[in-house]
């Protein structure tokens, strides 16, 4: 679904379909570098980062594994409860295991922060996070984010696998939700 045709909820796109698949290749060939030789496991956090995990995986020159996690912060609304509930874990040991998490956004950090801490207590030899969206302004915990795509204002985002209310996730590009749409 593209911008025009949701124009009435959106206040403004905030990054094109194209500017989101460049700096895709290039942090996949930062990435590419950064992880020659090794056997790296990507894990998605699911849903939003499905679309981060597919164009960005697709860009990457390597032979990778993915994995899937599903965790909810936020139920149905903008703000986060920082509250982490697993829905779906991985199917992957991560035992001396080389983890890329992908994230569509860190918000608040608190998700990441947690998720850091679970993945550490399995055992993986490294972690580090790769990031689409981060929002400097609404960080609660800091978070070592080692890739990360853009750095936008504290405002709710939807599109590219962001939603708000389990809508907008197919939006081509990155926009502002209106506030009228959720207030
Ligand atoms: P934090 O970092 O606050 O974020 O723990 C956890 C998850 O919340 C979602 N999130 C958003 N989703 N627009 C969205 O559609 C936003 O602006 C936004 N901010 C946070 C997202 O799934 C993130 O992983
Ligand atoms: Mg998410």
């Amino acid at each position: 679904m593209r911008a025009d045709q949701i124009s009435d909820d959106i206040t403004e796109v905030l990054i094109t379909e194209e500017q989101i698949q460049d700096k895709l290749a290039e942090l996949a060939e930062q990435v590419a570098r950064d992880y020659e030789g090794e056997n790296l496991l990507l894990v998605g956090v699911l849903k939003g980062a499905v679309m981060v995990m597919a164009d960005f995986a697709r860009h990457l020159p390597l032979h990778i594994q993915m994995d899937w996690m599903a965790v909810s912060s936020y139920g149905t609304g903008t703000r986060s409860s920082g509250v982490v509930q697993i829905r779906k874990d991985l199917d992957t040991d991560l035992h001396g295991r080389h983890v890329l998490i992908v994230e569509d956004i860190i918000d608040s950090g608190l998700t990441l922060s947690w998720l850091l801490e679970n993945f550490a207590s399995r055992g993986a030899e490294s972690i580090e996070v790769l990031a689409l969206l981060r929002k400097p302004d609404a960080m609660k915990v800091e978070v070592d984010c080692r890739y990360v795509g853009f750095d936008i204002p504290n405002e709710f985002v939807i599109g590219y696998g962001l939603d708000y209310a389990e809508k907008y996730r197919n939006l081509r590009d990155v926009a502002v939700l209106a506030p009228h749409v959720y207030s």
